[in-house]
């Protein structure tokens, strides 16, 4: 039985978090396998309004295991917070599985995820300052703090006392801050120890288990494809693989287990965080995107710069992750409009560019060509088939399906789980 992957195929906030929700309750393990508590995923159940960040969006289904895989950063203070919030509005939480070969977040990752942005000025990257980036290069560094490391004092502190040895002097002599006793990271590390221990597990095997069993596994993926360290819009991205790829790594389910990879496109685009952002608008319709659509971080509460669609990512999105569909959402938002312009292609240096330019300066430089498409007034939040859509929205879903390389196979037309139209069944 299927391994399935769900990814963001824009820059984030693409109501990841709603679709999973809403596949949830058909099946049987959510898993996140990469990044950390700089995801924002706001899930809507009857009257009932989430914010997860860290914990797979699976946990709000009762039947599902939620599974947080070996290529997550956690912060271990922001988990067990998040885990009690969620006990208090009673949702069960016993079933979270965590890898113990997941990476820490520690406090000197979130100091220096702060102080670089604060040097960088005007070249800043706008990280949501949750210590990321740092993590993560420690990991890569080979200096990082695992999960399993909780549970063996002395190991603890000698990874700590090496990871701080570098990491202090930085803090004082390029920083000018003050330096982090290990002493300190260690006493309040080992205090979250016996709390995470429940959920440990061999992650890797309880997958690869529950598929031989026939069960299905759905990848939940944080942030987007343009964000990816490898195929977004390098250096304004996060430092994780958000693109299928980063499925296998981040949970050790192999590429031949995996038999559809949906991309989570939203019917406009949105971007939050520095870096270029082709379809961008700075009007009054970039305002009424962004009112309508509520577009304000669920991290940190930063606007988001919104625009258009844009075709030209939507094809990367299913060249890179190799999408079987996609998932698009909040169509509701375009309602009103009497025409809708949509990103084509690019026009760079006079030549018109269909693909997305591998070179950064091309794509800084890509100007959006529109084709524009006619609106539609009345209430589509109720539709709850494809033809209970106007004929114009339909054709705009059709429109953008053609364009994208994929098909279209639900559409989101509120937040809700119940707000969506299913078109081609994903199970
Ligand atoms: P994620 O990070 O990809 O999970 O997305 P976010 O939760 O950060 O942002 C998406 C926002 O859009 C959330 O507030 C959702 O509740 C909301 N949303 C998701 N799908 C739809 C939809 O089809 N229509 C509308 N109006 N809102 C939606
Ligand atoms: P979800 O899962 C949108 C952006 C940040 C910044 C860049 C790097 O809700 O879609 P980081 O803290 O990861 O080092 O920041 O990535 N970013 C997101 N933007 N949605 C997200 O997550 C994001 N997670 C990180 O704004 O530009
Ligand atoms: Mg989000």
């Amino acid at each position: 039985m299927p391994a399935l992957v769900l990814v963001g195929a824009q820059w984030g906030d693409e109501g990841k978090g709603k679709a999973t929700d809403l596949l949830g309750g058909s099946v049987d393990y959510v898993v996140r396998y990469q990044g950390g508590n700089n995801a924002g995923h706001t899930v809507v159940v009857g009257d009932q309004k989430y914010a997860l960040h860290l914990l797979p969006s699976g946990i709000l289904s009762p039947n599902c295991t939620p599974v947080i895989g070996n290529g997550v950063v956690i912060d271990p203070g922001v988990l067990l917070s998040e885990l009690s919030g969620l006990q208090e509005r009673g949702i069960d939480t016993s079933k979270l599985l965590i890898s113990g070969n997941a990476h820490l977040i520690t406090p000197y990752h979130r100091t220096l995820d702060k102080v670089s942005e604060r040097f960088l000025g005007k070249r800043r990257i706008g990280t949501t300052g949750r210590g990321i980036g740092p993590a993560y290069a420690d990991k890569i560094n080979r200096v990082g703090i695992r999960v399993q490391d909780l549970f063996d004092e002395s190991i603890l502190r000698q990874k700590v006392e090496a990871a701080l040895d570098d990491k202090n002097q930085i803090l004082v002599k390029l920083y000018n801050r003050r330096a982090m006793p290990a002493d300190l990271v260690v006493q309040e590390y080992l205090g979250y120890a016996e709390k995470i221990r429940p959920f440990l597990a061999d992650t890797t095997l309880v997958l690869n288990q529950a598929l031989d069993a026939g069960k299905v596994v759905l990848l939940e993926g944080g942030q987007g494809t343009l964000l990816d360290v490898d195929h977004g819009t390098y250096p304004f991205v996060t430092s994780s693989n958000p693109t299928s790829g980063g499925a296998c790594t981040g949970s050790g389910i192999g590429p031949t287990r995996i038999d559809r990879v949906i991309g989570i496109l939203k019917a406009y685009t949105t971007r939050v965080g520095s870096g270029p952002f082709p379809t961008e608008l700075f009007d009054a319709d970039g305002e009424a995107l962004r009112r309508i659509g509520g577009e304000r971080g669920v991290t940190t509460g930063r606007d988001r710069r919104c625009g258009w669609f844009d075709a030209v990512i939507a094809r990367y999105a299913t060249r890179v992750n190799g999408l079987t569909d996609f998932f698009l959402t909040k169509l509701d938002v375009l309602t009103g409009w009497e025409q809708i312009p949509v990103c084509v292609a690019y026009e760079i240096d006079g030549r018109r560019v269909e693909e997305l330019p591998y070179n950064q300066s091309d794509f800084h430089h890509a100007k959006p060509v529109y084709e524009m498409l006619p609106g539609w007034s009345e209430d589509i939040t109720k539709a709850k088939t494809f033809s209970d859509l106007p004929k114009n929205a339909q054709a705009y879903v059709k429109a953008l399906e053609e364009m994208s390389g994929a098909p279209i196979s639900a559409v989101g037309v509120g937040p809700g789980r119940t707000e969506t139209i299913e078109i081609n069944s994903f199970l």
